[in-house]
């Protein structure tokens, strides 16, 4: 008989029907007679029973299974006596009572229990992550996944997007990661980079007149990973021609309000927009957790001509002096305020200054130089009242109010200021900067990538101080994590050679470089921009995970190797030798 139903699906109505099913043994209770086994498929599991005085020979089989088998049965639905009936279980008011049993495939006892919870360490379960996938978690994120992955293909064809897929082996584009190389086999010395995302040919794409681009790309990069980082991952890339920002933040609104409604959730979000000099200024961050308030305030002008010298240098010199107000933190003691301190020379803040307010008047470092006319009124402005304490950062305005979001960011896990009612707080930043400086590398770089558009009222600045150029870019972020981020781009050749120069990549360079893009700009090329939407995240967020690895079927851990296939892996002397490719590892190495 071949399967006529999977195990999850069996109900009351279908008593008194014979059926096949196939799966795994999950759980076996023999109870000397009946023996009771649920069976398990990834629609969930039934309840079956063996009774030695109905069906002797399908129980002497069922004596030998154990947890993990494969197997099939033939019997009969039937509802359960009401004392048995399983409420927590889709399936619990059936049992199907075996008429015939096989087992199809042995298993070996697994090295951790499938269950909700395995109750194993994470490395032991990626190393036999096809065992990990089998638990229910996992089986339900990977539908989700898919059910996301469908919805999107379909509102983006509703849309209008032609999803078209760009190569892998490709050029490097600049994402700000380090690329991943694959040797050239045919051209001795040449490389291939995996691409960090499809940007360059969705951009082609517009020049191609194909309109509306989608793709679900996997993208690659070389980067330190986190929680929210893979090495290899899946964007959702969009690209539109003859668009503004606006466009482009009303489609992703539109796909985000669909994939809520596929997880469930309440799909009605508001999408507020803030600069992303607002939203340093108000929370610290251009990633912004809008989920609490307890925002940043400036104080500069207040402490501006104080005695305290390290607040009035910097009002003199063109800083700021932002505030923080920490309700409670009146009564904190040494070690929490240490640690806040601390924190904020990681920021390369210069210091963080704290003040108590309490019944006894101010506690501060530095309050005989701040003097109680002005400590009054900074708490006062910022709220600041007995039992409260006040943090303030004097420094450059971006250290300024970076190092107070950290610190906001800390105080809402002490205080637990994150509201646990499931809330989705989305917002979009705009307008960030076009370029930053790199501490590393000591020179301009592209804030976002190379390729994206100076606004257009700053283009006049871009020779002379690029750093103050924003940019056509934007971000989505939600609860406080960067969820996608695109631009309008440069369409234009010679704003694009600018952006260039600005980079400080000199002619050739860019010609050697860019030189296909340059060129297509001359052949009638839209104005277009677009926006690539971390699909990992989004599943990560909307299913209430906390990483990546629990919403990716086959993840990598933090040093980027796969533990099940152990890759990345040493090769054969001889394939090395077809490509031309001689080692020079260091000392240790290769162990
Ligand atoms: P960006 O580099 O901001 O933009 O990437 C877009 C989104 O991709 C996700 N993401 C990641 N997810 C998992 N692991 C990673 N290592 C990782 N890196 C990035 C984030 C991020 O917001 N080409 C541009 C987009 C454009 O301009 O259209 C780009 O790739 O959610």
């Amino acid at each position: 008989m071949d399967r006529t139903h999977t195990c999850g699906e069996l109900r009351a109505e279908h008593a008194g029907e014979k059926v096949c099913l196939q799966g795994w043994v999950w759980h076996r209770r023999d109870l000397g007679g009946l023996i009771f086994v649920d069976l398990r498929d990834r629609s969930g599991s039934v309840q079956l029973v063996f009774n030695p005085e109905e069906a002797a020979e399908a129980h002497v089989i069922a004596e030998e299974w154990r947890a993990e088998w494969v197997v099939l049965i033939e019997g009969e639905v039937a509802e359960r006596p009401p004392e048995t009936i399983n409420e927590a279980l889709p399936t619990g008011v059936v049992e199907v009572r075996v008429t015939r049993a096989d087992t199809v495939a042995i298993a070996e006892t697994p090295p951790f229990l499938i269950e909700e919870d395995s109750g194993a360490l994470e490395d032991l379960r990626l190393k036999y992550r096809y065992l990990d996938l089998r638990r229910s978690p996992l089986q339900r994120v990977l539908r989700l996944r898919h059910k996301m992955s469908i919805a999107v293909r379909n509102y983006l064809d509703e849309q209008g997007f032609y999803e078209i897929e760009t190569p892998i082996l490709t050029r490097a584009t600049p994402e700000g990661a380090r690329d991943y190389l694959v040797p050239s086999r045919v051209n001795p010395g040449s490389f291939y980079a995996l691409p960090q995302s499809p940007q360059l040919f969705k951009q082609l794409l517009m020049i191609s007149g194909f309109d509306r681009y989608f793709q679900m790309a996997r993208c690659f990069r070389d980067e330190d990973l986190r929680a929210n980082r893979q090495p290899e991952f899946t964007q959702i890339d969009i690209e539109m021609s003859f668009v503004e920002p606006d466009d482009v933040l009303r489609v992703t609104e539109g796909m985000m309000r669909c994939l809520l409604e596929v997880a469930g959730l309440p799909a009605d979000p508001e999408f507020p927009r803030m600069t992303f000099r607002a939203a340093l200024d108000r929370f610290g961050s251009d990633a912004p957790d809008t989920r609490y308030g307890h925002e940043l305030q400036d104080v500069t002008d207040i402490v501006r001509g104080c005695e305290f010298r390290a607040f009035s240098s910097v009002a003199e010199s063109g800083g700021a002096v932002k505030a923080l107000c920490w309700p409670g933190g009146g009564t904190a003691g040494r070690g929490r305020l240490d640690k806040l301190v601390e924190l904020a020379k990681s920021q390369r803040a210069q210091g963080l200054v704290w003040v108590q307010h309490n019944e006894d008047g101010f506690k501060s470092p530095v309050a005989k130089f701040l003097g109680d006319e002005i400590l009054s009124v900074l708490c006062e402005v910022t709220d600041t009242g007995q039992g409260d304490a006040l943090l303030m950062v004097g420094d450059d305005w971006e250290i300024a109010c970076l190092t107070l979001g950290a610190i906001r960011k800390k105080l809402a896990g002490w205080e637990s200021w994150i509201p646990d009612d499931g809330s989705f707080n989305f917002c979009w930043i705009l307008e960030f900067p076009l370029l930053e400086k790199s501490e590393e590398e000591g020179r301009m770089v592209a804030r976002h990538h190379p390729f994206t558009s100076p606004h257009i009222d700053d283009l006049e600045m871009l020779e002379s101080d690029a750093g103050a150029v924003r940019s056509l870019s934007y971000d989505l972020v939600l609860n406080g994590m960067e969820l996608g981020g695109g631009s309008i781009r440069n369409s234009k050749d010679d704003i694009q050679r600018r952006v260039f120069t600005a980079l400080g990549m000199a002619p050739e360079e860019a010609q050697s470089q860019f030189g296909f893009l340059l060129d297509a700009f001359k052949y009638g090329a839209p104005p277009h921009g677009g926006i690539a939407m971390g699909y990992d995240r989004i599943v990560m967020l909307l299913s209430g995970e906390k990483s990546l690895r629990s919403v990716t079927a086959f993840p990598k851990t933090a040093s980027a190797t796969d533990l099940m296939t152990a890759a990345p892996a040493a090769v054969d002397e001889e394939q090395l030798d077809a490509l031309h490719i001689a080692l020079d590892l260091p000392d240790g190495s290769g162990d």
